[in-house]
């Protein structure tokens, strides 16, 4: 899929084909993805665990139960732990030299392995390793960079994804041999769509001139129709929702599902 379309046709998937495995291939794609994304200091903030949902006991998948997280968890096939490695500041001081010695950080605009040692490091980088608000914020942005990059690689592959909320870590923590320095950020389920993977229409959005500004607060962005219509042909602004059957296509998937109509 181009790119415009995988942005414009992913959704929020709730119903998923349970009986229908994810390929282990396709979750590799999935983390590729991910490990590429974008990062401060080249660091590894993110640390992720796939699980398969019938390896987890009813007991296991009934504590990540919560208010927001409910039938997902037994229609998807596949669960992605998220985490945030708090030790992430380890080791960035030789990864930002790396950069250096690639010429990805150029004299040009003041790198040089001397800057890092007897600046950045003790003046930048140690004392934000001292800081957890800091270092959870830091950790927190990076890791939802990449667990975008995983979002838009699952639906390129035809898959269907939603984030929920991660609970039950003390649970989960010692069935999985999660660390002590991992703090649990979102768990992803995925799955194939049972559901049109168009999920009922594009959900509402404000429109960018409420979001985005140019110069200043007092000048909103103004849309250029064409490329609103350019996007809208390459399929990044697709048709909204709710489709006119989307209360059925909603209500038959619950019966077969025995869920509440
Ligand atoms: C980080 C994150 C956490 C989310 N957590 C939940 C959740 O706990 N439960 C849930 O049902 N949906 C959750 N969602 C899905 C949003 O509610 C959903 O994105 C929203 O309804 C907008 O729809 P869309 O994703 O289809 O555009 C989450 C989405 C994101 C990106």
């Amino acid at each position: 899929m181009e790119f415009n379309r995988v942005v414009g046709t992913r959704r929020s998937i709730r119903f998923f084909k349970s009986w229908r495995p994810v390929e282990r291939s396709k979750i590799q794609v999935m983390f590729e993805a991910a490990n590429r994304a974008s990062r401060s200091m080249n660091a590894d903030y993110f640390r992720a665990i796939v699980v398969n949902r019938d390896d987890l006991d009813a007991e296991t998948r009934d504590a990540l139960r919560n208010p927001t997280t409910t039938a997902d968890l037994d229609l998807a096939p596949t669960y992605i732990f998220w985490y945030i490695d708090l030790d992430y500041v380890a080791g960035a001081q030789d990864r930002l030299k790396e950069l250096v010695d690639q010429h990805a950080l150029p004299a040009a605009h003041g790198w040089s392995k001397a800057y890092v040692d007897d600046f950045l490091w003790p003046q930048v980088l140690e004392p934000i390793s001292k800081d957890l608000n800091a270092v959870i914020f830091m950790g927190a942005v990076e890791t939802g960079i990449a667990i975008c990059n995983a979002i838009n690689a699952a639906v390129d592959q035809g898959l269907g994804t939603c984030m929920h909320a991660f609970t039950a870590n003390d649970t989960v923590k010692p069935l999985l041999g999660v660390p002590d320095t991992w703090l649990p950020v979102w768990l992803q389920l995925v799955g194939y769509p049972a559901e049109e993977p168009e999920a009922g229409g594009q959900r509402p959005r404000r429109p960018l001139s409420t979001l985005f500004f140019e110069g200043s607060c007092d000048h909103p962005w103004d849309e250029d129709p064409e490329v609103t219509e350019q996007l809208t042909r390459e399929g990044m602004i697709q048709e909204p929702g709710p489709f006119p059957y989307r209360a059925q296509e909603v209500r038959m998937l619950s019966r077969m599902y025995g869920l509440p109509e």
